[in-house]
């Protein structure tokens, strides 16, 4: 009997593909990076072939190293880097340009010149977002304008939109299927985040036609059969579909409003479930749509950073400090505090809540005495420090303090990390037993969509703690880090 759930994880970096058992076991994992491509500073692209490459062979591997049959698995489920948009012809499903990928800010003059003319309020109450190059609309409207002919075929209909999410389900349904999740459509700034629909209005403001859009649908239902994928039978139900941050708070099992995760990925991702109405933030958090199941929406806050992973990733290869990221525990572990150093993240500009595409990053108080150890210390302290803004807005928009904060991807396994963490937000800090989250997000809701779990009841259940990290830090230490972290800010 089939009774295994292939769960696709197309990140940013890499792509993950996780097969396991119907007690949540993990019978096989396979994980594959591709390339990144920077064809200008503040531009990142991906090519969408080397996406489906490493997604069909990550497929293909992790059910080989499962050791089981392709007619074994119940249920396929995709979760995916949000925002990054793919245009590709109706016919051939070849994509006319690259992905834009969400940390791009090529779109940075069309933003200033959208909140000239006065559109954010509107943007904002329509989509919970803020107008920022960071989401899809703006990054359509580009490949339109600057692919020669697009904007003419798409307005005859001959070309398709997708976030990766719709582009994978196009490619596993060989074609047949052109829709795109409500997690995933709540961040292109097209959709109207009350109906769950795309609106005409915004549609019009970005220059989008609507024949390209895919159409939206829910989280755990079915929606569409694999045809022709090496590794999975043709007819096997597609029914697990969400933006990784989402999949990562359905993973977390975070189904009643308040429960809040931070995911470190790339970026570092902070969601609070707000329960079946969106809160629209008054400190520039964003309001997005967590997932819909049967029919009922629920909603989440939002809090967005940019860079986290990708800073230990850029001390490894942009700047030789180790050779694996695992290292910087040991190397920031080497001194007792950055004495000073401090750093801040804005790679890729800065998101939430200072909203601010141009920035670039920081590394301040130097002196001679400064070594590698104090840079990496500063590095960890940047990735915690970031969040504590987060969520400080986060309590205030919802007039309540959250007691413990979940934990989860690549970065959450390291302890002095999150021990920062949770020094720094004062708050306790719970890391389960599944730190791969967002893939297991996808796995279930698969798994709920073919009916291999009853209900939200018996998913709560599965979850397990397996460290829980608690404030150690007295308060005249954290004010020291806080204020050395605004002083850094100024510099930004
Ligand atoms: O919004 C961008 C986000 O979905 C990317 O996630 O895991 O690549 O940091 P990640």
């Amino acid at each position: 009997m089939a009774r295994y759930i292939c769960a696709i994880d197309q990140g940013t970096t890499g792509t993950t593909v996780i097969i396991l058992d119907d007690r949540l076991k993990v019978v096989g994992q396979v994980n594959e990076e591709f390339e990144q491509i920077f064809p200008k500073p503040s531009w990142v692209e991906h090519d969408p072939e080397a996406i489906w490459n490493s997604t069909r062979s990550t497929i293909r591997r992790a059910v080989a190293q499962a050791g089981i049959k392709p007619e074994e698995i119940a249920a396929v489920g995709i979760t995916n880097q949000r925002e990054t948009t793919v245009v590709w012809d109706a016919r051939t499903g070849e994509a006319i340009h690259n992905a834009i990928v969400w940390q791009d800010r090529r779109t940075r003059g069309r933003i200033q010149q959208l909140a000239d003319d006065g559109h954010e309020p509107m943007v904002r109450e329509r989509t919970g977002l803020i107008l920022d190059p960071y989401f899809s609309g703006t990054k359509i409207e580009w490949i339109l304008d600057h692919v020669p002919g697009a904007r003419r075929r798409a307005e005859q209909g001959e070309l398709r939109f997708g976030t990766i999410d719709s582009f994978l389900l196009w490619r596993l349904t060989g074609g047949k299927v052109h829709a795109s999740d409500v997690s995933n459509a709540s961040r292109t700034l097209l959709m109207n985040l009350h109906t769950g629909e795309w609106d005409p209005e915004l549609l019009e403001l970005f220059r989008v036609p609507e024949s390209m859009l895919p159409t939206i649908v829910g989280n755990a239902e079915v929606l569409g059969e694999v045809q022709g994928i090496e590794g999975l039978a043709d007819g096997t139900p597609i029914c697990g579909m969400a933006g990784d941050q989402q999949a990562a708070l359905f993973g977390q099992v975070c189904y009643s409003p308040g429960e809040a995760k931070c995911t470190y990925g790339t970026g570092a991702f902070l969601l609070m479930n707000t329960g079946d109405t969106p809160v629209m933030s008054r400190h520039r958090l964003l309001s997005t749509a967590a997932w819909k199941i049967d029919q009922k929406m629920t909603y989440a806050l939002e809090g967005s950073a940019f860079i986290a992973g990708a800073l230990v990733q850029w001390l490894r290869d942009g700047l030789g400090f180790f050779k694996t990221a695992a290292e910087i525990e040991e190397l920031a572990g080497q001194v007792e505090s950055s004495e000073g150093v401090v750093l801040i993240p804005s790679l890729a500009g800065l998101g939430a809540p200072y909203w601010n595409p141009g920035a670039r990053g920081v590394l301040w108080g130097l002196t001679r005495g400064t070594t590698r150890a104090h840079i990496a210390r500063a590095a960890l302290e940047a990735i915690a420090l970031q969040n504590v803004d987060l969520l400080k807005a986060m309590e205030q928009d919802l007039g309540e303090e959250l007691k413990v904060l979940r934990v989860d991807g690549g970065a959450s396994a390291n302890d002095l990390l999150m021990q920062m963490q949770a020094d720094f937000l004062n708050r306790e800090i719970v890391r389960p037993q599944m730190t791969d989250t967002t893939a297991l997000g996808a796995a279930l809701l698969a798994g709920l969509g073919v009916g291999l779990f009853s209900g939200f009841d018996e998913i709560r259940e599965t979850w397990r703690e397996a460290k829980r990290f608690s404030p150690a830090m007295s308060q005249q230490r954290r004010n020291q880090h806080l204020e050395l972290w605004e002083e850094g800010l100024k510099r930004v």
